[in-house]
């Protein structure tokens, strides 16, 4: 039996078919992206010591406000917020709360807005104050490894050329790559096929099309590449308690390489720390 419930949603099942999005809906990623990418750019100004990251989720609700934009991580999964920021250890979907950030301390800032129906998908690392030499060197190294991610997509070349352009680098720079979270399809769904693994071997996995749309988001640790999640189901943490860094963009594939959905308007991005 098919419900009206069933009938109504059935278009945006995740059908495991990879879907090849046309110029309207690029648009319309562009249009969900940008939104994200502002807020992004706004957060540079924000974040310093003695902020709290409870104060970041609040940023980041009202922007959204403000944008007509609705954030997709409020009430996913019974996650509760509308962003992730995670800090040093923390690899990935760290919860906001009331402890305020310190000098010193990197910390990641992951923002999804759904805009007309449209997800806009990134993250960005953010300095508290001024940062040791190492941290500053792993958000280097995880930026870079997001920009020869980026530049292995173009049609005819696999999902497996974006993960080992993104591994043989970061291995090269004694860092390892976080193994247990990927990128993922987006468009009209927040997590899509396929599945964007940072790691991996030319040629392998699935070939990439114009119109297909994925994010890229290297997570890559100054130590092990091992991580746990702790008790709250959410929060995910490196095992040797190393430095962990993200950079995220949501791209499309074209008929000669990619558009990046999630680039900064202000030309910010990289964030300060690594604008010398
Ligand atoms: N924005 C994250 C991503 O890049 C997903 C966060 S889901 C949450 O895919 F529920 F943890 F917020
Ligand atoms: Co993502
Ligand atoms: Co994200």
């Amino acid at each position: 039996m098919v419900t009206y419930v069933d009938a109504a949603t059935a278009p945006l099942k995740n059908t495991g078919q990879i879907r090849l999005y046309d110029k309207a809906a690029f648009e319309g990623m562009m249009r969900a992206g940008q939104v994200t990418a502002r807020c992004l750019d706004a957060l540079d100004d924000i974040v310093r010591p003695g902020v709290t990251t409870d104060a970041i989720d609040r940023f980041v609700y009202e922007f959204g406000l403000e944008n007509d934009a609705f954030p997709a991580t409020l009430y996913y999964r019974g996650y509760r917020r509308s962003t992730c920021t995670s800090i040093n250890h923390v690899v990935c979907h760290g919860i906001p709360n009331d402890k305020p950030l310190r000098e010193g301390e990197i910390v990641n800032i992951d923002v999804t807005y759904i805009v007309d129906g449209w997800h806009g998908d990134s993250s960005r690392m953010y300095a508290v104050g001024n940062l040791r030499r190492a941290a500053e060197r792993l958000l280097e190294v995880t930026y870079e490894s997001l920009l020869r991610g980026i530049a292995a997509v173009k049609p005819g070349n696999t999902t497996g050329d974006i993960g080992y352009a993104i591994q043989s680098y970061v291995e090269g720079e004694r860092c390892s790559v976080v193994q247990d979270f990927c990128g993922h399809g987006l468009g009209r769904l927040f997590h899509d096929v396929p599945n964007i693994l940072h790691y991996g071997r030319p040629g392998e996995g699935v070939e990439l099309k114009p119109g297909m749309i994925f994010t890229i988001e290297p997570m890559v640790n100054l130590g092990r590449p091992h991580v746990k999640v702790l008790s709250d189901g959410w929060t995910a943490v490196t095992r040797d308690r190393s430095l962990s860094a993200q950079y995220e963009h949501a791209v499309g594939v074209t008929e000669t390489g990619c558009e990046i959905f999630t680039t900064s308007p202000a030309g910010i991005f990289p964030p300060r720390s690594l604008r010398g």
